[in-house]
């Protein structure tokens, strides 16, 4: 078996339900992941998409057991983290690192930077004293920040910075898998390319594997290999980043293919990438749950849940009428015209990996 093809972290049937539960809690239940099952080969790039509010954080907390599954269980190279001790559990949280959209929230402020990447260090008992300090510089090194920054605390930095700080934090106990919810997410476009470039580099020097949970598709299309589209707590659609670019399967994946948005430095705030809003998932729409605004809906869709099945190259969609919609071609769910907003997005991010060959890491 090639070492790619090694599964290194594996959901199975994976359900996360918030609140209903003790007198205290709401009556009403949040169903934000609801039956998710998917497998992270090693020395992948994997992505999970999705609007707002579909559980691709709940699903990624899940996969590190920051938070307890309400059904289901995680495997990490083939054992089974629910039911591991609390020695077992440090171990899983030096393998198995997360970084997150906002930097300046995950970062502690009256910390400084050489302590809070100093931290995760000393917990581990990585190294101590000089051989610490030495250790945090070259981290700081690695992503980019100059090690005389180390006394500075988060606010004397840039979004970017910050977020390479949060990225020297999460590679300073040697992980093996970095789950990276919404990393870019509130970066400028061009400070985008870069962390998305570092992280790529990183992954490519220390062996990593990529869990990237992002809403926004230009980023997916340019680092992942593969993607597991969800919508209302479900996986619709799971397949090749390619494949799933050049012929979506699912009308969910067809949809936000062709409202990629561009954000330029006057309008920063992304549109949204659907008509409508996404149902609540206190109460999910009936049968298929994007029914509702699915331009294909008939009334098996309301009726009946779709399974995610496989479809003959090895993806795997949950739509009934998927033949269907491929068979009419050119007509109804055709691949979407490459849009001009996707191929801007991904040439300024090859722009930046180009210029960065060329210059060195930037510490913006
Ligand atoms: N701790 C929580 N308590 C109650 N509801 C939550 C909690 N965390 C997330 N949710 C809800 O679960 C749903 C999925 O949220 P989330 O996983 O954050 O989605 P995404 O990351 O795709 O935006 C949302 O409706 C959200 O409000
Ligand atoms: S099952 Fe029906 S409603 Fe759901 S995506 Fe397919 S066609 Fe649309
Ligand atoms: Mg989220």
């Amino acid at each position: 078996m090639s070492i790619k093809s090694e599964i290194i972290l594996e959901g199975i049937d994976l359900v996360k339900h918030f609140g209903g539960g003790g007198v205290l809690s709401s009556p009403t239940v949040v169903r934000a992941v609801d039956g998710v099952s998917l497998q992270v080969k090693r020395g992948e790039t994997f992505a999970i998409v999705g609007e707002s509010g579909c559980g691709k954080s709940t699903l990624g907390r899940l996969l590190l057991r920051l938070i307890e599954a309400t059904k289901g269980d995680v495997l990490y190279e083939g054992q089974s983290i629910r039911a591991l001790g609390s020695r077992e559990m440090r171990r899983l949280r030096r393998d198995l690192q997360i970084i997150f959209q906002d930097p300046f929230a995950s970062l502690n402020p009256r910390m400084n930077v050489g302590d809070i990447i100093g931290e995760p260090i000393a917990l581990h008992g990585l190294a101590r004293g000089g051989a610490r300090r030495e250790r945090v510089s070259e981290l700081l090194q690695t992503v980019g920040i100059a090690p005389t920054h180390a006394d500075r605390y988060p606010h004397e930095f840039s979004g970017g910075q910050r977020q390479r700080i949060g990225i020297a934090r999460a590679l300073a106990g040697e992980p093996k898998l970095i789950i990276g919810d919404e990393p870019v997410s509130a970066l400028d476009v061009s400070i985008q390319a870069q962390i998305i470039n570092l992280l790529e580099d990183l992954k490519e020097r220390f062996g990593l594997t990529l869990v990237i949970v992002a809403h926004d598709l230009a980023v997916i299309r340019h680092m992942s290999d593969r993607v597991a589209v969800m919508y209302l707590g479900e996986i619709v659609e799971l397949s090749e980043t390619d494949a799933l670019f050049d012929n979506p399967l699912h009308p969910y994946t067809q949809a936000l293919l062709t409202a990629i948005p561009v954000p330029s430095p006057i309008n920063r705030k992304a549109k949204p990438l659907l008509q409508g809003d996404v149902p609540s998932p206190t109460a999910p729409p009936p049968g298929c749950r994007f029914h509702t605004r699915c331009p294909h809906a008939k009334a098996l869709c309301r009726e009946e849940h779709p399974k995610l099945e496989s479809a003959p190259d090895g993806r795997k969609v949950a739509c009934h009428f998927w033949r269907e919609i491929q068979n009419a071609g050119a007509g109804a769910l055709a691949a979407p015209a490459p849009s001009e907003a996707l191929a801007k997005r991904l040439a300024l991010y090859r722009t930046w990996r180009d210029r960065q060959d060329k210059t060195g890491a930037s510490s913006q």
